[in-house]
């Protein structure tokens, strides 16, 4: 299950995104928003973060205007590992390296067409571990107060 939300400016490529999804048959709950109306961001990051730290879903989906606001509200919830992205390498090293639980996307820079090419990449690829892990978990570290120095 895919948790997938936005604002009022990622509210049209959400709806895209719904569709690829539905296309893939890979489902998903939506937080909203449920229509273009000014809203606040961060309330959808949250909701959808929530569903993931809590299990009920495995990753979410986030868009806001720039992916950005909505990945700093998301980075806030303990245990998400968010990653704004606008291109495919991002998007497909995000999962690789650092087993971002969340995709940013920004719908006044990112066209429908590769969005869903970011998510489709996202979806489908896995953490490579390794290396890597000992990364991840410095990252909760620091969330939990640790020092790493
Ligand atoms: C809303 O106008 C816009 O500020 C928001 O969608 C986002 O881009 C913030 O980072």
């Amino acid at each position: 299950m895919i948790a997938i939300g936005s604002d009022h400016a990622g509210f049209p490529l959400k709806e895209e995104i719904k569709k690829f999804l539905d296309e893939k048959n890979i489902a998903y709950t939506d937080v909203g928003a449920y229509s273009a109306e000014s809203c606040d961001y961060a309330v959808s990051a949250q909701k959808a973060c929530d569903k993931v730290v809590s299990g009920e879903c495995e990753k979410a989906i986030l868009v806001c205007g720039t992916g950005i606001g909505i990945s700093m509200a998301a980075n806030k919830v303990k245990g998400i590992r968010a990653a704004a992205c606008s291109d495919y390498f991002g998007a497909k090293y995000t999962r690789l390296h650092n087993d971002a639980n969340c995709l940013c996307l920004g719908a006044r820079i990112t066209g429908a067409g590769e969005a869903i090419e970011l998510v489709d990449v996202f979806l489908s690829t896995e953490f490579e571990g390794g290396r890597h892990q000992r990364r991840i978990d410095q990252i909760a570290d620091i969330e939990n107060g640790k020092k790493l120095y």
